[in-house]
């Protein structure tokens, strides 16, 4: 059985839908954005600060090429994984892609009270948000299946 590897611009779901998927198939749940902050005891916000994007992205290329070798695992990747082709070279040899967007206006929404995420602590986050979905949007189009979250809310159960 591949891997099921979740890409995706930030706010599109990978981490809440990559839980919930692992959780029903049971298999385990990774998270390269998480793995990357263990390793260098930092937040993703420290490391973009005090080392620069190009280091970042280097981990991220260790800890994908890492990951691609487990078996049964359901992987949320960062948003930017996808503009390595050796990341997704590397994360297609085991596993199927699966692209996840949404629309700007939903991911503004759902990034607006976080804190978290370096590329959008800038003033001006809808046009953040659209140049760098556009810049992207080739990349996360590779995958095998792209679905839109757009419309999907957190379920609370059915009755
Ligand atoms: C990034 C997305 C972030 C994180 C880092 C860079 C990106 O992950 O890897 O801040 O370049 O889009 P999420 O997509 O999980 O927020």
């Amino acid at each position: 059985m591949r891997n099921i590897v979740l890409t995706g611009f930030m706010g599109t779901g990978k981490t809440a839908i990559g839980k919930s998927l692992a959780n029903i198939l049971s298999w385990q749940f990774v998270d390269t954005d998480k793995i990357i902050e263990e390793r260098e005891k930092m937040s993703i916000n420290e490391i973009f600060q005090d080392k620069g994007e190009s280091y970042f992205r280097d981990i991220e290329s260790r800890v994908v090429s890492e990951v691609s070798n487990m078996k049964n695992v359901v992987v949320a990747t960062g948003g930017g994984v996808v503009l390595k082709k050796n990341n997704m070279e590397l994360l297609s040899k085991n596993g199927i892609i699966i692209c996840l967007t949404a629309s700007p206006e939903v991911i503004e929404r759902r990034t607006v009270r976080d804190e978290k995420r370096p590329l959008l602590k800038t003033e001006n986050r809808m046009e953040k948000i659209k140049e760098l979905l556009e810049k992207r949007k080739p990349y996360y189009f590779c995958a095998d299946l792209v679905i839109d979250t757009s419309k999907k809310k957190q379920r609370r159960g059915c009755h």
